[in-house]
């Protein structure tokens, strides 16, 4: 057993490592059951739960891509109704704290789902989908940073949980929507969602997927992630819960260097599912080797080449 201490802070969040998943990798936590122990985790972050129960974009809706895949889900979930009645329960059956992921269509929206999962105890914490690029005007919230705080602002009347505010890498400059949400009361940012893309199939002629453009992640853009963190560890306060393309330990360091507070193992999960253990092991075992006795010194500790 080692003495380093793994615990990070996200607002009032504790977590007892910094690693959780990316939201819509992971279920509702219970797929992974057998393989994955939520009360190791430092927090699960589950797949969005939206004001109404949808089905999502039609299929084809994942195509493998060099180094990633593109996805065109469309937030297929059961709605707010069926993650308190049916999710919800097996989930607080952990020793691990729950994060929600919440899109909306307007602010109304948002504000709705979290004040019934506050009112509930059914969340640790929300982490608004301001970003998502597959569902019309998915994108708005996040590219636009009055109506990025606009979201933030209803949302932070209606709970005191920590509020996540979940960015998108499809911006001229991510710094201005960080800055936005942190002014509107965010208490953590999170980023990056995927970034918009297309395939094409040259034989048919074809677009690959049925909506046509999706959100690519893995490991392809994990250069693009790392960025966006490490900008807007130097424009916020707040701290940052960083993905994109994590596959491995070092990995996930990486973003810690860059000014993530804690990391997020998303697409990596399809390949295998307990990469966050296998990321939780190697941090600690990474501090151990480097001398350092508190995760919290990695955060931001990359200097000039
Ligand atoms: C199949 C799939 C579904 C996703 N669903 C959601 C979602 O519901 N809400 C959300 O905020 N992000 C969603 N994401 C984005 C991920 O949480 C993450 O931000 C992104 O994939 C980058 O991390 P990664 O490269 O490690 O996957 C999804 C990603 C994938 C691949």
């Amino acid at each position: 057993m080692s003495t380093v201490n793994m615990t990070v802070q996200i607002g009032s969040l504790k977590m007892r490592n910094p690693v959780t998943t990316g939201s819509g990798t992971f279920g509702f936590g219970s797929e992974t059951k057998d393989l994955v122990p939520l009360d190791r985790l430092g927090a699960v972050t589950v797949k969005a739960t939206t004001r109404e129960r949808r089905l999502g974009n039609p299929p084809q809706r994942i195509v493998e891509t060099a180094s990633g895949i593109l996805n065109a889900i469309g937030l297929q979930n059961g709605g707010i109704d069926d993650y308190l009645a049916n999710k919800a329960p097996y989930l607080r059956g952990f020793d691990c704290p729950i994060i929600v992921n919440v899109p909306g269509e307007n602010p109304n929206d948002f504000a709705y789902v979290v004040e019934r999962l506050t009112a509930a105890g059914a969340a640790d914490a929300v982490e608004l989908n301001l970003s998502c690029p597959n569902v019309s005007h998915g994108l708005d919230y996040a590219t636009d940073p009055q109506l990025a705080a606009s979201v933030v602002a209803a949302v932070r009347k209606v709970t005191s949980m920590p509020v996540i505010a979940k960015l998108s890498p499809n911006v001229t400059d991510i710094r201005v929507i960080a800055k936005a949400c942190e002014d509107a009361g965010a208490d953590a940012l999170s980023m990056i969602n995927t970034v918009v893309g297309t395939a094409i199939d040259p034989r048919k002629r074809k677009f690959r997927l049925a909506n046509i453009t999706g959100g690519l992640s893995g490991p392809a853009v994990k250069p693009i992630a790392l960025l966006a963190v490490w900008r807007c560890y130097n424009t916020v306060k707040i701290p940052i819960i960083g993905m994109g393309g994590i596959a491995c330990p070092l990995d996930a360091i990486e973003f810690m260097l860059a000014g993530a507070t804690a990391v997020a193992c998303g697409t990596g999960n399809f390949v295998d599912p307990t990469l966050s253990l296998e990321v939780i092991d190697g941090i600690e075992k990474y501090c151990v080797e480097n001398g350092f006795a508190d995760v919290n010194a990695l955060i931001g500790a990359v200097t000039a080449a």
